[in-house]
Formats: C-alpha cells, structure tokens, sequence
C-alpha cells in the first residue's frame, strides 16, 4: 500500500508498534520465570501488566482511525527478541544472567521509546488530541520502565565481580612488552 500522507505513515508506525508490543506480551512470562532477583523478578511482572494496556491503547487508537491490526510482523522486535532468548540459554551465575536480561530488555524499551516518540510526535502534529495523550502515557511508562531497569543493574553490578582483582593485574603487566626507545631517546643517545 502506498503511503500518501504522514496521516498513512502515522498508522503504520502504530500498526508496527501494536506488532512489537503483542510480540513483547508473549516473550516477557519466560523472562520473568528465567530471572533470579525478585527484584528484577517484580519489575519484569509490572511491566507485563503495562504492555497489556499499551496493546489496549494501540487497538483504542486504530479503532478509531478504522484502521485495522496489520498482520506482518515487527522484524526489529522479532530480533531483539531473539536476542534475549538467546540470553535466557546462556550459562551463568546469578547476577551477571540477570544483568544479561536487563541488558536485552533495554534494547527492548529503547526501541519501544523510538516508535512512541514518532509516534506521538505525528499525532500532535496531526492535531490528534486525545492518541497524543494516550501515547504520552505510554512513552512515560516506558521510560519509566527503562530507568527501574537501570537501577536494578546499577545494584547488581555492585555485587558482581569485575574479574579485575589483583593477580590479573599482576599477570597483565608482566605481559606488557619492554618499553622501547622514544625518538628524542634515540637522538640524545647518539
Ligand atoms: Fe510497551
Ligand atoms: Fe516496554
């Protein structure tokens, strides 16, 4: 279908981002299962409860515009979520698997704030009053979402081991090669 005004854009950024959102609805309960903190546990269950109402208001808002759900499937969210299954295999210990799940739902709400920012962006321009406050909130509550997300990390990666103690260190520098001459050494030795 050709795209003949921001009006037609508009929807079809809305139809990608009710995509992305359904897409994140299904892959979140085995995030939530896979954590370890309940910390991060307990934000990943809210922000379940959240997408749930950002897919109710994408339907509102194409339900108004008579605009239909589209059926191709978010290519951008269908990869950072696999990604983070991915991550969900992997072995590790406590802390740093979950610090690899936050990692991958980042990228996952920073797509999420993108698509709403434009999204929003059109709407207002649009003189779309009432999508304009409805995708406000939501744009809101994922960036809320992403700052939980950085605090909990922010937590964990106190409690990690950064594998830099000190007989790395020793290691490492006993690698380092010989220091060579600099240029000015090398004429004054002359
Ligand atoms: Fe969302
Ligand atoms: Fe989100």
């Amino acid at each position: 279908m050709k795209l003949k005004s921001l009006h037609d854009l508009y929807i079809h950024e809305l139809q990608d981002l009710h995509s992305a959102e359904t897409q994140i609805k299904t892959a979140l309960p085995k995030a939530i299962r896979a954590a370890r903190s309940a910390d991060l546990k307990t934000a990943l269950k809210n922000h379940l409860e959240v997408t749930k109402v950002h897919v109710d208001r994408l339907d509102e808002i194409l339900k108004r515009h008579g605009a239909k759900r589209e059926d191709e499937k978010c290519k951008g969210m269908e990869g950072l979520l696999a990604e983070c299954e991915s991550m969900l295999a992997q072995e590790a210990d406590d802390v740093i698997f979950d610090l690899g799940i936050i990692a991958s739902c980042q990228r996952v709400e920073h797509y999420e704030i993108s698509g709403y920012g434009t999204a929003r962006a059109y709407a207002e321009k649009l003189g779309e009053e009432a999508d304009t406050s409805l995708l406000a909130e939501t744009l809101e509550e994922e960036s809320s979402a992403d700052d939980e997300l950085t605090s909990i990390a922010t937590m964990l990666q106190s409690q990690c081991d950064a594998g830099t103690d000190d007989d790395v260190e020793t290691e490492a520098a006993d690698r380092k090669p010989a220091r060579t001459k600099t240029a000015r050494e090398k004429v004054t030795a002359r």
